[in-house]
């Protein structure tokens, strides 16, 4: 079965890192993929190790607006931007379509439809879909929801139950896996300094600005917490953010024990120089890096909401905070850089919860069963 593979960016977020172990794992003797992306980048270089054939088309990258002159330039671009996809599928044979993302499915499920073709609709975001939930819906034969609380969304927008697989995103377990780091004497640290590290796109709903506050309570009491931030503005669509963040560190004069480290290629270097992960967003719809970090035995701590409470199990392998509470998310940092049996007890129970729900021979096995159920469908 030939599957045409679309991504709407070629940067690296959790949505790519997920399509890239994904496509690591598919049974090739029975699946062929072939990525449509929208040009060169991270994304596409990492792509070419893991399927044969990576083209390029442009695609939309559409803004939640209601200005009508974005919406009528929009609804013009949009069919312009399909034509490439249906232009492929015209010369070659494609068997189904699996869009990664739902901007990414505007495309493919238009194409889909044009051409008679199955399509997965990969839903990654908690993001208000309004009526257009269910014009998505019915260009597609079976959407994949990453947790339980993305079905939950999509069900409140009426999107029928049968259409909705649940597929947690998973890792390889033998890259992510408990091993030392040596990147610490580079950033100043030593092993008598326990760090806490952020590793999220810079963008205000991840909720930087509650775990830089946060620190600065800590380090009142905890004069050897050390506090990492990696991850950048991906997509520069929040640069007065990023500067924020700059600026509050500085003020709460943190600026000795907090390192900003931007967009890091060897994440699983800088996971494992960590002590443990906190992850304080808004409404994660799933949270990757959490599974990460717990697969190389990291205690995690995360916000009661959306998807991380479907991984974290508190006090078992970690622990959920309220969201946006500082001193809830402080309290917790303290309980772990002052027990660190505990903490590294915490760590081990999350590799075994990876071990037994988020393997990504498991992933792989339950999208390849969505791919069996729409074979020949159109
Ligand atoms: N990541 C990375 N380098 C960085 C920051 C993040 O490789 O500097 C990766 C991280 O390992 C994870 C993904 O980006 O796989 C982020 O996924 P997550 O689901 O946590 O967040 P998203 O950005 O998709 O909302
Ligand atoms: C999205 C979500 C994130 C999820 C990732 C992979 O980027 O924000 O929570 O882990 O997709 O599915």
């Amino acid at each position: 079965m030939r599957i045409l593979y679309l991504n709407h960016v070629a940067e690296i977020s959790g949505a790519e890192m997920s399509l890239l172990s994904l496509l690591g794992g598919l049974d090739k003797a029975r699946y062929e993929p072939v990525c449509i992306v929208p040009g060169p980048g991270p994304l596409t270089e990492r792509l070419l190790k893991v399927s044969p054939q990576v083209r390029y088309a442009p695609f939309v990258r559409f803004k939640r607006t209601r200005n009508p002159l974005l919406l009528f330039a929009y609804a013009n671009l949009l069919p312009v931007t399909v034509k490439p996809l249906v232009r492929y599928l015209v010369r070659n044979e494609v068997h189904l379509i699996h869009s990664n993302s739902t901007i990414a499915h505007l495309h493919g499920g238009l194409a889909a439809r044009q051409m008679g073709l199955p399509c997965v609709w990969h839903v990654r975001d908690l993001v208000p879909l309004g009526w257009w939930a269910r014009v998505y819906a019915r260009w597609t034969h079976k959407i994949i929801a990453i947790s339980e609380a993305v079905r939950t969304h999509l069900q409140r927008c009426h999107i029928p139950a049968q259409k909705i697989a649940v597929i947690p995103n998973g890792v390889d377990l033998s890259v992510f896996a408990p091993r030392s780091s040596s990147l610490r004497p580079s950033l100043g640290f030593t092993e008598a300094h326990f760090v806490f590290g952020m590793v999220a796109q810079l963008v205000p709903w991840k909720g930087h600005a509650f775990f830089l506050r946060a620190a600065a309570q800590v380090a009142q009491t905890i004069p050897n917490a050390r506090f990492l931030l990696v991850g950048d503005d991906l997509f520069g669509d929040h640069p007065a953010y990023v500067q924020g963040l700059l600026r509050l560190t500085e003020s709460l004069g943190l600026e000795a024990s907090v390192r900003f480290l931007g967009f890091r290629e060897d994440i699983v270097d800088v996971l494992a120089s960590l002590d443990a992960l906190v992850l304080p967003s808004f409404n994660e719809p799933f949270g990757r890096v959490l599974v990460e970090a717990m697969a190389m035995a990291k205690p995690v701590i995360a916000t009661n909401v959306g998807g991380p409470p479907e991984i974290v199990d508190h006090e078992i392998n970690g622990l959920l905070v309220p969201v946006q509470d500082v001193s809830a998310l402080a309290d917790a940092m303290r309980r772990l850089a002052q027990d660190r049996a505990w903490s590294e007890h915490l760590g081990k129970a999350g590799r075994a919860k990876a071990e037994r729900e988020f393997d990504i021979a498991l992933t792989v096995q339950r999208t390849q069963e969505v791919y069996e159920e729409l074979r020949g469908k159109g």
